[in-house]
């Protein structure tokens, strides 16, 4: 077994990168177990087997699909979120191949925004709307761009987002994307089971979910298909997902999937994690020159914060904090090995040094609040270190 550095530091770790990906529950773990060890049938097998193997998948998509108040059979499993990401547009992209247009925004995961740059090269266009500072959409651009247009593929807007927290507002978006009759699509990877999602209230055509983000096993995930929209597999072969998606399907995996959400749809978690994100948020306003990213309340996911701290880089802080066990990090876990500032901050109007003097940190039900304490103070003592030693802070 190779040595993992966490290992040595694993009952001390404080992790808040919980948007990055979540602790598996030792409940969904012990649900996933009996179908690698004892029901591992394909539930495509006319036997006994395959049919148990069927049977738990059945009720994981009548789990998931009540959450998301759709239909049985249209929720098709995927192997992550960015394959639902990627499903959801070029699988429409390929059934209606005169329609060259997407609309989405600024603050996108990067399974959205490169995929798109993929589709440019093949000569689509994207309008990329633009947000306040808080990270909303502007509807008004969203309007007028569909109206300028004729030949919209569709709208995909992330829900929450996995920076800032954002939660846009989805019964409006999909009023304003009926009235111009475009599909509507949505990244709900980080808000699922966090904040309501009713895919025929809100008029959602499709919907990319996983189970990482809420103490489900990684490597599964679902895509909502509204029955209003065609989509073209990406994956040809066998007859599985309704034809929609071939390969045999990730039983433990699709069990887990259904476990993790029906524990995590809970407004008693949701009240317990809003709590330590709202306390973490308060602690660290404390801190001279320190400003929250992103809208505070209802309006953010409950276990996102993230925080600028003038004249510092997140980056030092974020390796300082490792120093001290405590797992953060700078942008979204894809692109934080980057240098480039966070584009999502910026286009939310942060300036270039104020993009990076920013840290993110996610909290979950594994947090306490002697945790929250603990990380407030230490992150207070290292900003004061930083900024000792920061030339550009001594300047202001
Ligand atoms: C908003 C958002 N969309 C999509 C994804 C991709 O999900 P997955 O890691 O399951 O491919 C993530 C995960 O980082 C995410 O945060």
């Amino acid at each position: 077994m190779i040595f993992l550095r966490s290992d040595s530091m694993r009952f001390s770790t404080i992790y808040l990168d919980n948007a990055a990906t979540t602790r598996l529950d030792d409940k969904v773990l012990e649900e996933m177990i009996p179908y690698y060890t004892k029901h591992y049938g394909n539930a495509s097998s006319l036997h006994s087997y395959g049919y148990d193997a069927k049977e738990a998948m059945d009720e994981s998509r009548e789990t998931i699909s009540k959450i998301l108040h759709s239909d049985f059979e249209d929720i098709i499993f995927t192997a992550s979120g960015s394959e639902a990401n990627n499903m959801a547009i070029k699988g429409l992209s390929f059934s209606e191949p005169n329609k060259k247009h997407i609309i989405t925004t600024k603050i996108e995961h990067k399974s959205i925004t490169n995929q798109l740059d993929w589709l440019e090269t093949r000569g689509y266009r994207s309008t990329y709307l633009d947000v306040d500072k808080e990270g909303f959409v502007n509807l008004e651009q969203l309007e007028k761009s569909l109206e300028k247009t004729k030949d919209t593929l569709l709208v995909s807007i992330i829900h929450g987002n996995n920076e800032v927290g954002t939660l846009q507002d989805l019964e409006k978006i999909g009023k304003i994307c009926k009235k111009y009759n475009v599909p509507f699509h949505i990244d709900a990877c980080q808000s699922f089971t966090k904040s309501t999602i009713d895919v025929k209230k809100m008029n959602i055509s499709l919907a990319s979910i996983n189970a990482h983000k809420i103490h489900g096993p990684k490597g599964i995930g679902a895509l909502y298909i509204s029955k209003e929209v065609k989509l073209t597999p990406l994956i040809h072969g066998g007859q599985q997902e309704f034809k929609k998606r071939a390969a045999t399907e990730n039983i433990p995996g699709i069990v887990g999937f259904a476990k993790a959400a029906e524990i995590n749809n809970s407004s008693k978690i949701s009240k317990q994690v809003t709590k330590l994100r709202d306390d973490l948020i308060k602690g660290l306003e404390k801190i001279v020159d320190s400003k929250l990213n992103g809208p505070k309340g209802e309006k953010r996911l409950y276990n996102n914060v993230n925080f600028s701290f003038k004249g510092i880089e997140g980056e030092a802080l974020g390796g300082y904090l490792d120093q001290k066990s405590i797992c953060t990090s700078t942008g979204s876990a894809c692109s934080s090995k980057s240098l480039e500032p966070s584009p999502v901050l910026r286009a939310m109007g942060l300036d270039y040094e104020d993009a990076n003097s920013s840290l993110r940190m996610s909290v979950s039900k594994y947090n306490t609040e002697e945790e929250i304490d603990y990380t407030i103070k230490a992150t207070e003592e290292i900003v004061q270190k930083l900024r000792k030693i920061s030339p550009i802070y001594k300047r202001k």
